[in-house]
């Protein structure tokens, strides 16, 4: 299960900015759970979790043993909410190398040809033994027409089609709306195998959805456990919702107080990508009408080499959110050397685990002093049941929050803006 620990950050304000803050994050849940918000009808995401779809899971577990079996690379081939929910959970319960099963590939999320040439390539190069690759395909797209994963996707279907003929639509699996959308037209024309993303739930709040948990399960991560650690959490903050509120109201005040910009840390470099996925859940629903905190990313204690100084000294408008891993992981110790020679022994027999606490207790009362708000949130261990439990709190407290700033968490209308230009300069016939 998660904690949330605001005591450091909720110092830095008085009673009554806090109670002033915590009023509107009070309204910001019951408008939630009341379905009474601006985008109320975006809301799937929650009521998934409190009717849990055992046979979905069922069918997206064996599709994922199958595809593990079979494949030597599997495409995930989404941008936005369509692939750095799944990227999130993989990166933090897979090994760093070596993993077994498929390799993940990424594409979709951007326009460098470069990239779409470099990856074509690798897909047509013969394995060692001269054999073809054996190639799986996860287009995810709830709109179905966004370019930068068409683009993609039109490209590498071409390869596919190349490499295996007819038989290439059996490797590709499609997650879209249930019907609209040009994804939809080339599903029916096709043939290929389809997942539904509910009308009810935005990209952003889709990893708990075949969106996610398709390449989840491929990368060999228990599905049911990851669902059920999020079930378990809605159950708990159903029953009560303090933690969420308590956060919520902080961030609301330290908003108010001027702070512009949330450092999401860890210090486990396996939870960097959670620390991209929360960026994008809390940037699209909170940066609206002027308002909200820019959500950053941050390694540590990598990045106490690049931004700390800022941190610890720049202009006052940052805060920190700690993501925390209670237990150790991994064992490894510093071993004692004979002759000291680089003056590390006064370290040996301390576990990695150890001396990156260390790290993050020293960072903390550095920041502290140099009056960076700090928020800690930890699991007790790193598996896929905590990892669910992450994601929902992370979306209940996004949903909260942004309703406490009085600003509609659902929508994305600014994003439009680019697309359009763009598609303008690009000639695309309206
Ligand atoms: O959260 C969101 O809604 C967005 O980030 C979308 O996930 C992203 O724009 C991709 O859209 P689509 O799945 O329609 O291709």
């Amino acid at each position: 299960m998660i904690t949330c620990d605001i005591r450091i950050a909720r110092s830095f304000l008085d009673d009554s900015t806090y109670i002033t803050s915590r009023t509107k994050a009070d309204l910001g849940l019951q408008q939630l759970q009341t379905k009474t918000g601006p985008g109320s009808e975006w809301l799937g995401w929650r009521d998934l979790l409190a009717s849990p779809n055992d046979a979905i899971l069922e069918e997206i577990s064996s599709l994922g043993e199958k595809v593990r079996s079979d494949a030597d690379v599997f495409i995930v081939c989404g941008i936005g909410g369509s692939y750095l929910g799944a990227k999130a959970v993989i990166d933090a319960l897979t090994p760093h190398f070596g993993n077994k099963g498929p390799e993940i590939i990424y594409t979709g999320h951007h326009m460098g040809g470069k990239y779409l040439k470099e990856l074509v390539s690798y897909l047509k190069t013969p394995k060692a033994d001269g054999s073809a690759k054996s190639i799986y395909l996860n287009v995810i797209s709830k709109s179905g027409s966004t370019l930068e994963t068409a683009l993609s996707f039109r490209t590498l279907r071409e390869v596919m089609e190349g490499l295996y003929g007819e038989a290439a639509n059996d490797r590709i699996i499609c997650t879209t709306s249930a019907s609209g959308g040009i994804l939809n037209e080339l599903i029916e024309k096709k043939g290929y195998r389809k997942f539904i993303i509910p009308d009810d739930v935005g990209g952003r709040f889709s990893v708990l959805t075949p969106v996610g948990l398709i390449p989840i399960a491929v990368a060999g991560i228990d599905i049911k456990s990851l669902f059920y650690g999020a079930v378990a959490a809605y159950n708990k903050y159903e029953e009560n919702s303090e933690d969420i509120v308590e956060y919520a109201a902080l961030r609301n005040a330290l908003h108010e107080q001027g702070k512009t910009i949330d450092v999401f840390a860890s210090f486990e470099p396996e939870l960097s990508s959670i620390g991209g996925w929360i960026q994008q859940l809390l940037g699209e629903s909170e940066g609206k009408e002027g308002k909200g905190i820019f959500p950053a990313v941050a390694s540590f204690s990598t990045d106490l080499h690049s931004l700390g100084q800022f941190i610890q000294q720049g202009k006052r408008s940052v805060m920190e959110t700690f993501i925390i891993v209670e237990d150790s992981f991994c064992d490894l110790e510093v071993t004692e050397m004979e002759g000291n020679d680089d003056n590390l022994n006064y370290l040996a027999g301390k576990s990695f685990h150890e001396i990156n606490t260390k790290a993050r207790e020293g960072t903390t009362e550095a920041h502290q002093d140099g009056n960076v708000p700090i928020v800690n949130i930890s699991m007790k261990s790193l598996n896929a049941e905590n990892i669910g439990a992450l994601i929902y709190f992370f979306e209940l407290l996004t949903g909260v929050f942004v309703y406490s700033l009085g600003v509609n968490p659902f929508n994305q209308p600014g994003v439009e803006d680019y697309k359009k230009a763009m598609y303008r300069l690009l000639g695309k016939e309206a």
